[in-house]
């Protein structure tokens, strides 16, 4: 049995464009993060209805290495994803926190340290089961 951290959903929103330039396009979700605390997450992302799970890195707090937002994200790389996802709705099951979200001293260093997130998220993925089942949190309230 697998034990998730938390469960997300929600729509993909815009966030501030820089994903695609940092090399990492992120899908940003209109959910709250619920209590989890800010982090960067291993994670199983579902897309909309799809019956597959997929292996995501979930970053959540408010980037701090930009300085200018100011709210909480939640936000999600999918490894092997590219298109668009504006509008549609994302799952995630949080499986691990791999280290705390970070003020680094420049983009540079943030790029190989989210690099280096993704090696440590798929390693764990390894290990860690999808969800059995797809679900949405609508279903909790059946
Ligand atoms: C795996 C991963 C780790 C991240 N870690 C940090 C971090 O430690 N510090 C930080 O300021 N932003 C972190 N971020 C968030 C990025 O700053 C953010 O994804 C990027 O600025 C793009 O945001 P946008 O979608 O709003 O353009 C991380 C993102 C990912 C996907």
């Amino acid at each position: 049995m697998t034990v998730y951290i938390a469960w997300l959903s929600g729509v993909v929103i815009h966030g501030d464009g820089r994903g695609n330039a940092l090399g990492f396009p992120t899908a940003n979700l209109d959910v709250p993060a619920s209590g989890c605390a800010d982090g960067v997450y291993a994670a199983w992302a579902r897309i909309g209805d799809e019956p597959r799970w997929r292996q995501a890195t979930a970053s959540i707090g408010d980037n701090p290495t930009f300085g200018d937002v100011t709210e909480t994200r939640v936000e999600a790389h999918i490894h092997d994803f590219a298109g668009d996802l504006y509008g549609m709705r994302v799952e995630l099951a949080l499986v691990a926190l791999i280290r705390e979200m970070t003020a680094f001293d420049d983009v540079e260093t943030l790029i190989s340290r989210t690099a280096d997130d993704l090696i440590v998220s798929e390693r764990l993925l390894a290990t860690i089961a999808p969800p059995a089942r797809a679900a949405t949190i609508s279903d909790s309230a059946n």
